[in-house]
């Protein structure tokens, strides 16, 4: 039997960054000799993808968004995480459950009571074996945000506010799961950053 594939997420705030990075995590896995799934939250399914134009597109409440978010997972986790983890490989996935703590319940003001119940309920035992945190002043993500010229979607229309609050509960996050969490200062250059993001991939994968 071939062994259990890792569990690697990203996380961070929009405009953090981290998509640029994505293939060059997912290199750095093959550069360990494991097979690589790239994939995405909410997303990476059939259904998952169409939960997603909804929930990036119409307003709701927070606990319908949590909910959507969650629907999207049980299918993602059940037909793609989890059978490519059984089958060895290893699962890159750009944001998971994190990020309904940290928009949901930092930005939107969701108790984290009802996100602890829906990861019981969706993914009881699975949690990610890395996270990547992707650290950026939301300054900094907000002018890096301007210079991309598609529109904006529900989340990235937020005001200041909201980010500065999903930015603490990241961090927040991060330190009181500190073994998991890898926080990468993503201010600075490309090159800056991918150094960085290999120092702290090594850290996590020794
Ligand atoms: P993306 O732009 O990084 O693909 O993420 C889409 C948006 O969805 C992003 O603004 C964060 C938001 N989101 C949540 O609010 N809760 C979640 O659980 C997830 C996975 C994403």
């Amino acid at each position: 039997m071939k062994e259990r594939g890792k569990f690697i997420t990203l996380e961070g705030i929009d405009g953090a960054g981290k998509s640029s990075h994505l293939d060059f995590l997912c290199e750095q896995v093959r550069t360990r000799g494991h097979e690589a799934v790239l994939t995405r939250e909410p997303g990476g399914t059939p259904a998952g993808e169409k939960v997603r134009e909804l929930v990036l597109q119409v307003a709701m409440n927070a606990k319908a968004e949590a909910l959507l978010m969650f629907a999207a997972r049980a299918e993602h986790v059940a037909n793609v995480i989890e059978p490519a983890l059984a089958a060895g490989r290893w699962v890159v996935c750009d944001r998971f459950s994190d990020a309904t703590y940290a928009y949901q319940c930092g930005g939107r003001g969701l108790p984290r009571d009802f996100v602890v119940g829906l990861e019981r309920l969706v993914h009881p035992g699975l949690q990610p074996d890395a996270t990547f945190l992707f650290d950026v002043d939301p300054a900094v993500a907000f002018e890096r945000q301007r210079a991309q010229s598609r529109s904006p979607d529900r989340f990235e229309s937020e005001k200041a506010g909201f980010f500065v609050r999903v930015r603490e509960s990241y961090l927040e996050r991060a330190r009181e799961h500190s073994r998991r969490f890898h926080v990468v200062d993503a201010s600075g250059g490309l090159q800056q950053v991918r150094d960085r993001i290999e120092v702290a991939f090594a850290q996590a994968f020794p």
